[in-house]
């Protein structure tokens, strides 16, 4: 199956942005670490990241089209502010998880809401880089069990 990984805004600074708070790995290795374990399992990921809402919402839309069975998104500060982004993910009814380096529960206020969390099939946060390595896990169990 296809799966698509999505992260927003200021996350292609990974690596050099805050470390204390999101780590020294960079987006890239996070993108390798997910293709490989994807492919172990014999399905291929799409990787896209983007600073732009217009932009993720369109990749959003073209997912409905292209076969993907599920996303794996980190939308970043769009988490607390986009309800566009939201709706997109509504409308295309494809399972997500919603992932964050960071337990934004644990910081400023600001980032206690999300637009997504509702929707999502669950949340991973907290774990710096090994939340994608878990979302990725729980995905694959996910598409297994819907192949069987
Ligand atoms: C983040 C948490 C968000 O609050 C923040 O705006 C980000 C990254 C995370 O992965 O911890 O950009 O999504």
């Amino acid at each position: 199956a296809a799966v698509l990984l999505l992260n927003g805004p200021n996350l292609n600074l990974l690596g050099t942005r805050e470390p204390a708070v999101y780590g020294t790995t960079t987006l890239a290795q996070i993108e390798a670490e997910v293709e490989m374990q994807v492919r172990q399992r014999g399905h291929t990921l799409s990787a896209f990241q983007s600073n732009s809402e217009a932009e993720l919402i369109d990749r959003v839309q073209g997912a409905a089209s292209d076969g993907t069975a599920f996303v794996l998104i980190n939308p970043a500060a769009f988490t607390h502010t986009s309800v566009a982004l939201r709706d997109a993910l509504a409308a295309v009814a494809i399972p997500f998880i919603e992932i964050h380096l960071s337990n934004p529960h644990a910081r400023e206020p600001f980032r206690h809401t999300s637009y997504f969390s509702d929707l999502a099939m669950a949340v991973v946060a907290g774990f710096g880089l090994h939340s994608y390595r878990y979302a990725t896990d729980a995905a694959l169990r996910y598409l297994a069990d819907a192949d069987a």
